[in-house]
């Protein structure tokens, strides 16, 4: 560890966390990055927990890197994504032999992530056998590579994260309640975005700006109803789905005001009638074509508008490829 630094004074609190990239200026925000703050002073587990999409991840980064632990690597695991054993290894590492793809010794992510954090993404994902693994290393912070005999002691400060409360899943005997208690020394919860006032639109105004650089898009607004329909929405996935549907916006037309009334953009947000009215074919066509040109500006910004690399990222042929920017209306120059 360098230096225990002091923490952020509330007041320079909303500048810290716009560095971090977490943004808003409601009072449940601003409630959840005090909490942040205090938790990130601390060095102890903590269980952040909130709906999709509420920012668990950024919460996450926020808490390590205004830890004293922020020189040190801030490492994610997505315990949901990975089977029992898998999971042991990934987090303990494995000897050579250890199994019958183990051609070599390797490191776990507790080692690599050594002085710093080891962030458990959906714990509630765990299978049984995952919880005492991890149950054993919360105790003591020892553990043995798999395969190994030597008793490793690993030094990492362990934030987990779930989608869903935890004290459900203990109650339903899904999850145990010996490791929630461990994951949930400290706690942090991330309200939805209904209950942040007016994030939605500051948000909403963010996400325009910064994808409309980002694609090299044209700057536009918002039209006065979209933005009353943006404050008003329930938003059941939270940033994240507002966070898409902008940059679907931003991808797709090219209209100085944003104006989510208009049927195509309705269309876009899942929201409309109209489709599912439509034919199937007629349906399937459209969403092959969004589909497409979403694809398509995505791969052009990311070879900045040339094609022949466009083509080898897509695994597509050129010429092929060539058909369908034009074919949408595209120009590879724009993204250059
Ligand atoms: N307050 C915020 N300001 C700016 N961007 C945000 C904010 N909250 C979330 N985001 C953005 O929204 C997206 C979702 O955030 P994040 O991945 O942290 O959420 P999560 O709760 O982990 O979601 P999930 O449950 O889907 O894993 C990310 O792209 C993130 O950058
Ligand atoms: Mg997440």
């Amino acid at each position: 560890m360098t230096s225990f630094t002091k923490p952020v004074g509330l007041k320079t609190l909303p500048d810290a966390f716009l560095r971090l990239n977490l943004l808003g200026k409601s009072p449940a925000l601003h409630d959840a990055m005090r909490v942040i703050e205090r938790v990130a002073a601390v060095d102890a587990t903590v269980l952040i927990q909130g709906g999709t999409g509420t920012g668990k991840e950024l919460a996450a980064r926020a808490i390590h890197y205004l830890s004293p632990r922020r020189d040190f690597p801030f490492i994610p695991v997505n315990c949901g994504a990975l089977p029992d054993t898998l999971l042991e290894s990934e987090l303990f590492g494995h000897e050579r032999g250890a199994f019958t793809d183990a051609k070599q010794a390797c490191r776990g992510l507790v080692a690599q992530a050594d002085g710093g954090t080891l962030f458990l993404d959906e714990v509630e994902a765990m299978t049984p056998r995952a919880q005492v693994v991890l149950l054993r290393f919360l105790q003591d912070g020892q553990y043995r590579p798999v395969g190994g005999r030597q008793v490793m002691s690993g030094n990492v400060r362990i934030v987990a994260s779930s989608n869903v409360d935890l004290e459900e899943l203990c109650r339903s005997g899904q999850f145990r309640q010996d490791l929630m208690f461990r994951f949930r020394v400290l706690s942090v919860t991330m309200p939805p975005l209904r209950d942040r006032g007016g994030d939605a639109v500051l948000l909403a105004e963010h996400f325009l700006q910064s994808y409309a650089l980002q694609y090299r898009r044209p700057a536009r607004r918002f039209a006065p109803a979209t933005v009353a329909w943006i404050r008003d929405h329930g938003w059941p996935g939270n940033v994240r789905e507002l966070q898409n549907l902008i940059l679907r916006e931003v991808l797709m037309t090219d209209d100085e005001t944003v104006d989510f009334a208009r049927p195509a953009a309705l269309d876009r947000a899942g929201l409309s009638q109209a489709l599912l009215d439509q034919a199937f074919k007629q349906a399937k066509a459209h969403a092959v074509a969004q589909f497409e040109k979403d694809y398509l500006c995505r791969l052009l910004a990311r070879a900045s508008g040339n094609v022949s690399l466009a083509a080898r990222l897509s695994c597509k042929d050129r010429s092929a490829l060539n058909r369908l920017v034009k074919k949408h209306g595209l120009a590879t120059r724009d993204f250059r």
